[in-house]
């Protein structure tokens, strides 16, 4: 299991560091979590600050836009230094003019579920995507319960793309820790984002460990 942790419960006042930390500590990729305050009832950062952490490390920037209109601030993401970008099939931007734009940047491309949206939602879009993003808990916030019944919906999605023969990795976000990481891995996921469980830990290290063992 590929773990990402939120930077969405770092200690803001040293969001560079915290990313070293993380880097040091394991993690796969970094998960940058932005909300515009509209389309989530929450408010984070945007591009110029991801700028000023990207040199903190040269792992994979994983950026999960909860914003309406995610295509007007593609070209920002991807000059602040993005590699991975996901955004939600529920926003207002044109999904396939989204997903050109952040291909034509060289960007892996993902597309994201809130929890009440299908998983054959995504199915047109399959096979033109680099993962899926399977929200756990409703988007907007950090420390929520994992909602186990989106594990069908995994189970959905990976059957389709093995059944298409696809190379989409498939993420799960919100709620993940010791105690859920072993469904998540059982129903396919490939990455999960842990924010509450890696920064809370008292041991960041074999917090992420544990949890990449599965
Ligand atoms: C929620 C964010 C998640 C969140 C995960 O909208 O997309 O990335 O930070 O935090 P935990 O792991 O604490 O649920
Ligand atoms: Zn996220």
């Amino acid at each position: 299991m590929l773990i990402a942790p939120s930077l969405l419960s770092c200690d803001f006042s040293k969001m560079g560091e915290e990313i070293a930390r993380m880097d040091k500590a394991g993690a796969d990729w970094m998960h940058l979590d932005v909300m515009d305050g509209h389309f989530v009832p929450n408010l984070t950062f945007g591009a110029p600050i991801m700028k000023w952490v990207r040199p903190f490390s040269d792992k994979p920037f994983d950026v999960h836009l909860m914003i309406s209109d995610p295509l007007r601030y593609i070209d920002d993401f991807a000059d602040a230094g993005a590699d991975i970008i996901t955004f939600h099939i529920e926003s207002d931007s044109d999904i396939d003019k989204t997903i050109d734009k952040i291909k034509s940047r060289g960007i892996k491309a993902g597309l994201v579920l809130k929890p009440k949206t299908p998983a054959e939602a995504v199915f047109p879009y399959l096979d033109r995507l680099d993962l899926v993003l399977v929200m756990t808990v409703e988007p907007g916030f950090g420390g929520q319960s994992f909602m186990a019944d989106m594990m069908p919906k995994v189970e959905a999605i990976k059957a389709e793309i093995n059944r298409r023969g696809l190379n989409v990795l498939i993420e799960a976000d919100g709620g993940i820790g010791d105690a859920t990481i072993a469904e998540v891995a059982r129903a396919g996921v490939d990455v999960s984002v842990a924010g509450t469980a890696v920064f809370k830990a008292e041991n960041p290290s074999q917090a992420i460990k544990r949890l990449a063992a599965y």
